[in-house]
């Protein structure tokens, strides 16, 4: 049977949208950048970077999905035939994979946390020491992943419907609520008002084109763009709905939780006295302590991490769906197997960077551990380069008539907020990608 399949409400789309935003990224790699980059400034940049670079591409990325109604990479092509354009997808399957190999890592350390919390060993800690226990263990890291893994994929060869959708709908506002909670909690702690001044009032001085560079890298991170995920899951939208809309509801919902997670990290960092430089360990670190000082906090500290493995695994669902997609080609019927088949060749990939912590720490790639240098591919190479092409397809390739036509449906007419967001994608969001992409080459 051929079909494409689509969402069955826009809620769903948006929440599903948000899910593959919101995952690590807000809530794991946001606090430890901030933290080793200034705080305030970091988190300053950040917005304004995800407002001006990264929204416009969201929507362009939506534009291109929606109007096509096609996988990452028959997008092109059907846009585009005959040219080369749609090497663009495939980049951005081939980045998918490398990515879902070193993110599953994580969310496998997740499941680690998960199973100790349900054993009680996360009470009264020293959550430093669990930490380096959790990571550099290889059989319990590359047990853990495997099984984050196989969750990825059992949810991804149900369909977007039965599977991704009804995930999100729950998971997503549960998410929120919960840490609302824990920042009414780490707000309330002695000392919380200089994590508060950390995260809020910046410092201008200590702006440095790496904390640019690494703000914008960021900004790309957590809207899943520059490698077409949104472009597939844009093409499972009717006509109906208002593109820049939605892109608006993600892009804000992702500031929001970034806001939420720094005002539960960092009180609570300078409330209990851990370093905010800590690096990726600071979110597993200071959240259980943060548990550890509240009433029925092993009990919170376990649902609270069923619910961030739940934001790992919607934005996990978006990276290995667009491999799926551009595989499966409509043909609904060969879905379970190649779900199958993709989902355990990433694993596969991701055995090393899952050991990097521990056996294969020495093993570097110029001059970065194999977790890192993977990190370093996507976010600092694949993303800004698929991003760039992106926004040149559809400010140069595409009609300028097409695109407004696509993003004005479901609207009264965008009217001048169409000609700002055609300059930010025809100018703006290139020379900013550009800049980012020279500097992690080290070239500026
Ligand atoms: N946005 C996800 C996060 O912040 O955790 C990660 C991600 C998902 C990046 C999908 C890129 C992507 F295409």
């Amino acid at each position: 049977m051929k079909s494409h399949e689509q969402w069955t409400s826009k809620l769903g789309f948006i929440l599903a949208a948000a899910g593959s935003a919101i995952g690590l990224g807000a809530i794991w790699k946001f606090p430890y950048l901030a933290g080793t980059n200034g705080g305030a400034i970091f988190f300053l940049l950040f917005i304004i970077l995800t407002i001006f670079v990264g929204a416009p591409i969201l929507i362009a990325e939506f534009m291109v999905g929606r109007n096509s109604q096609k996988d990452a990479v028959r997008a092109y092509q059907k846009l585009a035939p005959g040219s080369k354009w749609h090497y663009v997808g495939y980049a951005g399957v081939l980045f998918s994979f490398i990515l879902l190999s070193f993110y599953s890592v994580v969310g496998g350390w997740i499941l680690s946390y998960l199973w100790r919390g349900l054993t009680g060993s996360l009470t009264d800690a020293d959550y430093g020491a669990v930490f380096g226990e959790v990571i550099s263990n290889p059989v319990e890291v590359v047990a853990a992943q495997f099984i984050f893994m196989l969750m990825t994929i059992f949810v991804v060869k149900g369909g977007i419907q039965k599977g991704i959708e009804r995930a999100s709908k729950y998971m997503m506002p549960a998410l929120f609520l919960f840490f609302i909670i824990l920042g009414i909690r780490s707000l309330t702690l002695d000392g919380a008002m200089e994590g508060v001044r950390f995260l809020l009032y910046p410092d201008f001085s200590a702006i440095t084109g790496e904390t640019i560079l690494m703000a914008l890298g960021q900004a790309f991170f957590t809207l899943s763009v520059g490698i077409s995920v949104m472009v597939t899951y844009a093409s499972y939208l009717s006509n109906k709905e208002n593109l820049t809309k939605s892109a608006f509801s993600v892009v804000g919902l992702n500031i929001f939780i970034c806001l939420l997670a720094g005002l539960v990290i960092f009180p609570a960092v300078f409330a209990l006295g851990f370093e905010p430089g800590e690096g990726p360990g600071l979110v597993f670190v200071v959240l259980p302590a943060v548990f550890n000082e509240m009433a029925f906090g092993g009990v919170f500290l376990v649902i609270f991490l069923i619910l961030l493995l739940f934001a790992t695994l919607t934005s996990a669902f978006s990276i290995l769906e667009i491999v799926v997609a551009a595989l499966v080609k409509d043909d609904a019927g060969r879905r379970g197997k190649i779900s199958w088949i993709s989902g355990l060749l990433i694993f596969m990939v991701g055995v090393p960077s899952a050991l990097s912590f521990g056996v294969l720490s020495d093993v570097q790639i110029f001059g970065k551990s194999i977790f890192d240098f993977s990190d370093f591919l996507v976010t600092n190479l694949g993303l800004p380069i698929g991003a760039l092409f992106i926004s040149l397809f559809v400010a140069y390739r595409l009609p300028r008539e097409l695109v407004k036509e696509e993003l004005n449906k479901g609207t009264k007419g965008l009217g001048i907020l169409f000609d700002i967001w055609y300059a930010a994608i025809r100018y703006i969001a290139p020379v900013g990608i550009v800049l980012v992409f020279l500097s992690s080459l080290g070239i500026i």
